[in-house]
């Protein structure tokens, strides 16, 4: 049995992290329209890397034998009316998502829930890396993104990303 609180705050990641695919996925939905496919492959693979997330919180709690309730998914409330906005958007939402993993493992660390944080350490080293490729992604598009050759390659370099299974297994 896990902590109420620890439980509750796990259970609302699982509604977090799939609300990160949805939010991820209205990116690439953008960037399709405007025909960068490059940018739109690299927000899809982020948008599979989210609903990961939200199986791994999933499984973590049925692991320990606690209840999963599922609840509606929001809209995508981002406006996404240029492309470094997109990118702004997607830093901030990553720093967001940093709180509500710091969040949970401070409830954790309250109550000695040693499992849970050496489970959540994993999402604070993911967290790590999610914030450089969104700065990177940032400093990239204003060294780049006004110039189309420029562009074009940029585009070019994120359409090869390609999406991995998460290295944590539960
Ligand atoms: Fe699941 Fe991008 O944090």
């Amino acid at each position: 049995m896990l902590d109420k609180k620890v439980k509750e705050l796990i259970n609302q990641q699982i509604n977090k992290e799939f609300y990160s695919a949805y939010l991820y996925l209205d990116f690439s939905n953008y960037f399709e329209a405007k025909g960068l496919d490059g940018f739109a492959n690299w927000y899809k693979v982020q948008a599979q890397e989210e609903r990961d997330h939200a199986m791994l919180f999933y499984q973590y709690l049925h692991n320990n034998n606690e209840s999963v309730t599922l609840d509606a998914i929001a809209k995508p409330d981002v406006v996404l009316d240029s492309d470094m906005t997109v990118l702004k958007a997607g830093l901030k939402h990553e720093l967001y998502v940093t709180s509500l993993i710091n969040d949970i493992y401070a409830a954790a660390y309250e109550v000695k829930d040693f499992r849970t944080m050496q489970f959540l350490d994993w999402f604070v080293k993911e967290q790590g890396e999610e914030e450089t490729n969104a700065n990177d992604l940032i400093s990239k598009m204003e060294l780049f993104g006004s110039d189309p050759k420029s562009l074009y390659m940029l585009n070019g370099e994120l359409a090869t990303r390609v999406y991995s299974a998460p290295s944590l297994v539960l």
